[in-house]
């Protein structure tokens, strides 16, 4: 047998194992292909004073990735507020994660559009990083039972600061 043909073998005998074997992430993010957050008892609702919302939020531990529960409360003023962080899980080597959670202004429609932000240091490379995931539901404190949903790794940005 060739050398060539030695290699080609091996290679047909390697990948698929080595396909299977490999951690699966988002090509657009760099994620782990099946990252999520959890979004529980969402409530948000509008009052003479303004529009108001608060939830929870859970993150799994995934490699880097660290595991929080964050409390989110805040207005509908368009940029982030900091979340009170609950409970947190970190890898060696990873900073203590902060979540913050943002809320557009209102445009009248009913439609909630929702942030959450994610940003903990990667201590041995010095980058931090800041993961922001959105999410569209709705007004529901007068019409409907508290929320449940999820955001997944499409409707997630990454940025990382190095
Ligand atoms: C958030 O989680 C905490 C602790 O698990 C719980 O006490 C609290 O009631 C929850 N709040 C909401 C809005 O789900
Ligand atoms: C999110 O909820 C799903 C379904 O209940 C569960 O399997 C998953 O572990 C939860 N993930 C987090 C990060 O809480
Ligand atoms: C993540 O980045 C966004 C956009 O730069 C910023 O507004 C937000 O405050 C950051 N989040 C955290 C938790 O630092």
């Amino acid at each position: 047998m060739s050398l060539l043909t030695t290699l080609l073998s091996l290679s047909a005998l390697t990948l698929p194992s080595l396909a299977v074997a490999l951690p699966q992430t988002d090509a657009a993010t760099g994620l782990p292909q099946y990252y999520h957050w959890n979004i529980t008892n969402w409530h948000a609702g509008c009052a003479r004073s303004g529009c108001s919302y608060d939830f929870n939020v859970t993150g799994p531990l995934d490699g880097i990735y660290p595991e929080f529960k964050a409390y989110c409360s805040g207005g509908d003023i368009g940029f982030f507020e900091d979340c009170e962080l609950l409970e947190g899980l970190t890898n060696e080597g990873t900073g203590v994660p902060s979540v913050a959670a943002r809320l557009e202004p209102s445009a009248q429609d009913g439609v909630a559009r929702m942030a959450v932000s994610l940003s903990f240091q990667e201590e041995t490379a010095g980058i931090t990083h800041n993961i922001t995931g959105t999410h569209e539901t709705s007004y529901n404190a007068f019409v409907a039972p508290l929320e449940d949903f999820s955001i997944f790794v499409e409707d997630m940005t990454v940025t990382q600061v190095a």
